[in-house]
């Protein structure tokens, strides 16, 4: 034998550790690898690529890329894992760098180098938006079921007040009167919105599986990306492979969505904020859902309220941070899609906990009519009434709104309401009043004279409700 070969040559045996060891030589630097770990985040997807993963090696053996019994094995192994999981078993080792790095290391551990054949003819890149599709579908349920939550809580609270007034805002200044349901019902119909956003993205982008687009341009092994999908549930598959790799379009639809929840969520909470105050005094939040002050003996704070207002910031801010990632973003994949995971994790977190208490703070708002109706006598809140009964006499619109207008002055001036108007006095303001207008102008009345579809009149509200309870309590009889 010769003289020892002094040239280095690739060794079989001294190995970086990971997945892409064949080309590399040294090992990561344990900053750079603590930087570009995600596994304390993405751990939350084991379930969803255990079951993506059963489904991929399912679809390899039936078409022969792997041999039946390695796929049995592999699947075998990934169940047991499933059950890790469900046990709180998982260990996360230091060179786990996410959580498909996790799977195929306790895969390798349970089964040695078969494990290696799972990752045939695809890429992190198509697995990591398949879990992340899959973990959407769930809490896109979650998220549904718990706007529902806060709907029925609205309908009841609106069934409990129907007959009630309240004074309508426009500009934050009185406009007129309405019922405290036709309110309660407004909010509860732009969380039917949301619900219905959550829906579409079911039937949507979530319904489309990416896994088989591989790292970016299809693979030349003979897979079959339908049986992938009708294994997974998907309805479709994508198009593009390099399109799929790259999309985090989903993403925004989510957090877009979840951000208009904030949208809505702030408003109500303003609103209950407001209307707790002394100033307002319409309602009170229950002492479960309120804080004291640890100086001042009298506060009783609504906390909770706020805080549902406050936290909205965060929705806007991962929306905003999401956006930024993918604007002017190079196909197909890149580092920096990993960062979809913190923000669309913190956002779903934050709405799928702003759920859990919302419903319980409105089932136990209590409601004060007398300071609702006190404020109801405040503002002319039925001038518009007196107006439109001029219209009705044939006196042009702006006609009358001027002859009113002079007449709210008057009354102002006068420390009087609208409803003390003699007959004789809205005659000085408009000869063509009629007898008619002293019944107009009484609050009562402004509500039960409105006559359009969708209106605050008492036979809309009621039917609004009746349809409400049928949508959100299906097979239940109306509690009447
Ligand atoms: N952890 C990665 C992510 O969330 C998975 C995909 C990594 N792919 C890659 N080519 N480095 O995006």
């Amino acid at each position: 034998m010769g003289a020892k070969r002094r040239t280095k040559k690739p060794s079989r045996t001294k190995s970086t550790g990971k997945a892409w060891a064949g080309r590399f030589t040294a090992k990561a630097d344990p900053r750079a690898e603590a930087y570009a770990a995600s596994l304390d985040l993405d751990i939350r997807l084991l379930p969803y690529d255990l079951v993506a993963s059963q489904a991929h090696v399912e679809m390899l053996g039936r078409r022969k890329i792997i041999s039946r019994a390695e796929a049995k094995k592999i699947q075998d192994s990934l169940k047991r894992i499933m059950r890790e999981w469900e046990r709180n078993k998982i260990s996360p080792r230091p060179g786990d760098e996410d959580v498909h790095m996790l799977v195929e290391r306790r895969l390798s551990e349970l089964i040695g180098p078969v494990a290696g054949k799972m990752h045939t003819a695809r890429s992190r890149n198509d697995q990591v938006v398949t879990d992340l599709k899959l973990y959407l579908q769930d809490e896109c349920r979650t998220l549904i079921d718990g706007l529902r939550a806060v709907q029925r809580s609205l309908v009841k609270q609106a069934e409990r007040h129907v007959g009630w007034l309240m004074p309508g805002y426009t500009h934050l200044q009185t406009a007129q009167p309405v019922w405290l349901s036709h309110w309660l019902l407004a909010h509860l119909k732009a969380f039917q919105r949301d619900e219905a956003r959550f829906e579409q993205l079911l039937t949507g982008a979530l319904d489309e599986l990416p896994l088989g687009a591989a790292a970016l341009a299809g693979t030349s092994h003979p897979i079959d990306r339908r049986a992938t999908a009708c294994l997974l549930g998907f309805s479709r598959i994508s198009e593009n492979s390099l399109d799929t790799v790259g999309d985090r379009d989903f993403c925004l639809e989510f957090l877009a969505a979840l951000a208009l929840c904030g949208v809505h969520f702030s408003r109500l909470a303003e609103e209950l904020v407001l209307f707790s105050s002394h100033e307002f005094g319409f309602l009170t939040c229950d002492q479960g859902f309120a804080t004291g002050s640890s100086i001042m003996p009298q506060k009783r704070n609504p906390d909770i309220a706020e805080l549902i207002r406050g936290r909205s910031g965060r929705l806007f801010g991962n929306l905003m941070a999401l956006l930024t990632v993918l604007k002017g973003l190079p196909l197909a994949y890149n580092r920096d899609l990993q960062e979809d995971k913190a923000a669309v994790f913190e956002a779903a977190d934050t709405v799928v906990h702003t759920l859990i208490v919302l419903p319980p703070l409105l089932d136990t708002l209590q409601f004060h009519r007398e300071r609702l109706e006190q404020a109801c006598q405040l503002g002319f809140p039925t001038a518009t009434e007196a107006a439109d009964h001029l219209a009705r006499q044939g006196v042009p619109f702006r006609e009358a709104h001027a002859a009113v207008g002079r007449a709210v002055t008057w009354a102002a001036g006068q420390k009087k309401g609208l409803e003390e108007i003699t007959l004789e006095k809205w005659r000085y303001f408009h000869p063509a009043f009629k007898p008619g207008v002293l019944a107009d102008v009484k609050l009562s009345q402004a509500v039960t004279s409105k006559k359009s579809w969708g209106s605050t009149a008492p036979n809309q509200v009621r039917a609004a409700l009746g349809r409400e309870r049928k949508r959100l309590f299906p097979g239940k009889r109306v509690n009447k």
